[in-house]
């Protein structure tokens, strides 16, 4: 099969930092179909070896194993060509128009990595430039609009262009191997799906926790903030494969609508869940890993008085029969303690004690998502005691590590996600119903911070964000799992 794939916003941070890298192992991996171009577009005047020397010099900054050799780099360069286009300028389009009629591939992705202000942009010229046509696959990088009203207008528009099942809309988290084993953990076995309801399970915490700061990224940040990069998709998307329900079959739709219904059945926001079940943070100065970190206010393209949020922390419930009344906390933060993403299921306890023991971390299932990739079970068990009759449990666990398992045959997410948008499958893509529903969602949250003149609550960089976030759990009874 032949395809070309053009990335609009070629010479951008997210073609080098991840799409080429990607690319580059599909092609080392075999698994990127031999046919192909790559066709980077930008405003730079560029010839095809000026790209590609720009390209080679990028992946000295990608990982080691993960760097391609002379000769690896020679044959993969020559799939890499350039156009360039200034995307707001109509004419520029005939260039692409001319590129992609050189010949008739039988796949066209249209990446649209820019800046989300040029998406509808973009799709409109296509359509105006005739290509939008049946082999033609578009790719959209979020954040896709920033409430409910401009995700809308988007999706809208790009619907006028292609129909829905011709574009991509990328939460690389769902991409991630992590993530997939997820779907395995509850639809491949049997063994949880009995226990995995409100009569079982306490309470489920998810968490996305970051060492790094904003980066380079910080005027892009400061008008987006934690809720809008993180919980509006890659935590809503954990949190739709931990609750939904079995979908009928793997095809796209089936997935897709059981999200739905999960975003759906979240339990609308009051004013006084608003107060108290939602904790925002932004990171002050503090450590990580021993060094001295600036606070948010102090980073490059931040306003110095922001209340822009680095941290949030919630609690939701799953308004079903199947869910009710058990409480998903979600906690996502920059400059936290440590690089840790997991979920972790914490069972009910048993209902009748007979051994003398403190349940503690035991009773629990952890799903590790990075850096370790990976499941542990929490058990307690009868260890060796010099006492006789000793009725004293010890906690243990069951480590499943699935890096070590699989080692080499792990595909990372962004390699994953581009494979399956050239063979066209969608099953881990966001429909536009999901999408505009996490908004609707999300922006009472939003409104709510809007009015409120306190703004977030400094913690320490390199600690686990505001003590109002524990505090919040605490008044379940419950705590995170690290402070259990
Ligand atoms: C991106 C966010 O979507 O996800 C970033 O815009 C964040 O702010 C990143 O750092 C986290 O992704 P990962 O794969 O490193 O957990």
């Amino acid at each position: 099969m032949s395809f070309d794939l053009v990335l609009f916003g070629g010479t951008g941070d997210l073609a080098w930092r991840k799409l080429m890298p990607a690319l580059f192992q599909a092609f080392r991996h075999g698994t990127l179909p031999r046919d192909g171009r790559i066709i980077g577009v930008g405003r730079d005047d560029l010839s095809n070896a000026q790209y590609q020397a720009q390209i080679c010099a990028r992946f000295d900054q990608v990982e080691l194993a993960k760097r391609p050799s002379e000769e690896e780099f020679c044959r993969f360069a020559a799939l890499l060509e350039f156009v360039q286009m200034d995307l707001s300028h109509p004419d520029d389009y005939a260039r692409l128009v001319a590129k992609l009629a050189e010949r008739q591939a039988d796949v066209v992705v249209m990446y649209v990595a820019t800046a989300p202000s040029l998406f509808t942009t973009v799709c409109q010229q296509l359509a105006i430039a005739g290509l939008n046509t049946r082999q033609t696959r578009v790719v959209l990088e979020k954040p896709l609009g920033h409430d409910l009203a401009s995700n809308r207008a988007i999706n809208r528009t790009v619907s006028e262009v292609f129909g829905e099942k011709h574009i991509f809309r990328i939460d690389h988290y769902l991409g991630k191997p992590s993530v997939q084993n997820l779907f395995a953990l509850r639809f491949g076995n049997a063994l949880f799906e009995p226990l995995w309801r409100r009569e079982h399970i306490a309470n489920i915490q998810i968490t996305i926790a970051e060492e790094l700061g904003v980066e380079q990224r910080g005027a892009f940040y400061e008008t987006t903030g934690a809720l809008r990069d993180m919980v509006q998709n890659h935590a809503l998307q954990l949190l739709c494969a931990i609750g939904m329900e079995p979908p009928i079959n793997s095809h796209a739709d089936a997935i897709r609508d059981e999200k739905l219904k999960v975003l759906r059945s979240l339990k609308p926001w009051t004013a006084e869940s608003l107060t108290q079940d939602v904790i925002r943070g932004q990171y002050a100065a503090g450590s990580i890993g021993g060094a001295p970190v600036a606070a948010y206010r102090e980073e490059t393209g931040v306003d110095p008085h922001s209340h822009t949020e680095t941290f949030v922390a919630l609690r939701t419930e799953i308004s079903n029969w199947r869910w009710a009344g058990v409480p998903f906390y979600i906690r996502t933060g920059k400059r936290l303690a440590s690089r840790d993403a997991r979920i972790v299921v914490n069972f009910q306890p048993t209902p009748h004690a007979i051994f003398n023991s403190q349940i503690g971390d035991a009773n629990r299932l952890v799903i590790n998502l990075q850096p370790k990739d990976g499941l542990e079970l929490h058990l307690l068990a009868q260890g060796q005691s010099n006492r006789r009759n000793s009725q004293t449990l010890s906690p243990v666990q069951l480590d499943l590590d699935f890096d070590k398992r699989f080692g080499s045959e792990r595909v990372g997410a962004y390699e994953r996600l581009l494979l399956e948008v050239i063979d066209g499958r969608l099953n881990l893509f966001v429909r536009s119903d999901e999408q505009e529903e996490a908004w609707r969602w999300v922006e009472p949250i939003l409104e709510h911070w809007k009015n409120d003149t306190l703004g977030p609550r400094l913690y320490a960089a390199g600690t686990w964000g505001p003590s109002a976030s524990s505090a919040m759990i605490a008044r379940d009874g419950f705590c995170w799992a690290e402070e259990s």
